[in-house]
């Protein structure tokens, strides 16, 4: 198995056929999943029954309320745009389901259909954006949590939004959102793989900072998103024919570009559950 390091986050792996991997090679899989979070491999011929059992892999599948499932394979979700749709699934920085009280560990995404150019996935390492914080930013974090809604994305005003746009089917379910309690996570967990910090707000789903409004969350939120997504730290995956990419939601952030006007792209996800998370330590304490 060969390894090496994604420009920006993350690691490339070839030489391996997810279909085969024996428990030797998954065991060196996880754990580098575990250790970075982020996986990209070529070159795979993954049928949805290998997607399935790859995830199972990864741990039990989590079947997504508000993606449209595909016709056959309940566990997969359709992560679809038509060629006459203006608006993408994942089009700004964020991390899946951290709108849940336990957020889903992560995915693995596959590439069905492409376009012949754009549809690349960016990805940022919450690890690194933490770590490269100045040091009294850090501490200052580690004692607070931060509120999370799905509301603003699936419930039923963007609902009529996406109506309106002609992007209805792409996502289902907005009453769920609508009556789901927003939940309360720590801004920076110890997390629950590596045991190392790692930023938890994103600006998908985040909504602001316990114990704050919005607009006086904002100013620090900002400065977060600013930092977190700067250039230098930004994995660009472009995909291509069998590649597949497996990623924590816990670790990461990602963003699916829109770039590709009047093409189709289709991508199958299965997300796997997570656990509780738990606030990292002051250094002080
Ligand atoms: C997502 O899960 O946010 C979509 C990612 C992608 O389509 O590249």
């Amino acid at each position: 198995m060969k390894t090496k390091r994604h420009p920006g986050a993350g690691i490339e792996i070839w030489d391996v056929d997810l279909r085969v991997a024996d428990d030797d090679t998954f065991a060196r899989i996880r754990a580098l999943f575990d250790e970075h979070g982020l996986l990209f491999f070529r070159g795979q011929e993954l049928s949805e029954e290998d997607h399935i059992a790859l995830a199972r892999r990864f741990g039990t599948i989590n079947v997504n309320r508000f993606f449209v499932a595909h016709a056959d394979y309940p566990e997969i979700a359709m992560v679809a745009k038509a060629p006459e749709e203006r608006f993408n699934i994942g089009g700004g920085w964020h991390t899946d389901h951290s709108y849940d009280v336990e957020p889903a560990l992560g995915s693995v995404l596959v590439a069905r259909e492409l376009p012949a150019t754009g549809g690349d996935t960016c990805f940022v390492s919450m690890y690194d954006a933490f770590a490269t914080l100045p040091v009294r930013v850090q501490e200052r974090l580690r004692g607070m949590n931060a509120v999370h809604s799905s509301k603003h994305v699936f419930g039923s005003k963007t609902a009529l939004l996406r109506r309106l746009t002609g992007s209805q089917n792409q996502v289902k379910n907005p009453e769920l959102a609508d009556a789901m309690e927003d939940v309360v996570h720590p801004v920076v967990i110890k997390h629950p793989l590596s045991g190392r910090e790692a930023l938890y707000v994103n600006p998908g789903f985040t909504i602001r900072f316990e114990g704050r409004s919005l607009l006086r969350s904002l100013p620090l939120l900002g400065y977060l998103y600013a930092h977190a997504t700067r250039a230098r730290r930004v994995a660009r995956f472009q995909w291509q024919p069998g590649s597949v990419a497996v990623w924590d939601n816990r670790a990461t952030w990602h963003f699916a570009k829109n770039d590709y006007a009047g093409q189709r792209r289709v991508m199958h996800r299965i997300t796997i559950d997570g656990c509780p998370l738990t606030a990292a330590r002051s250094a002080r304490a």
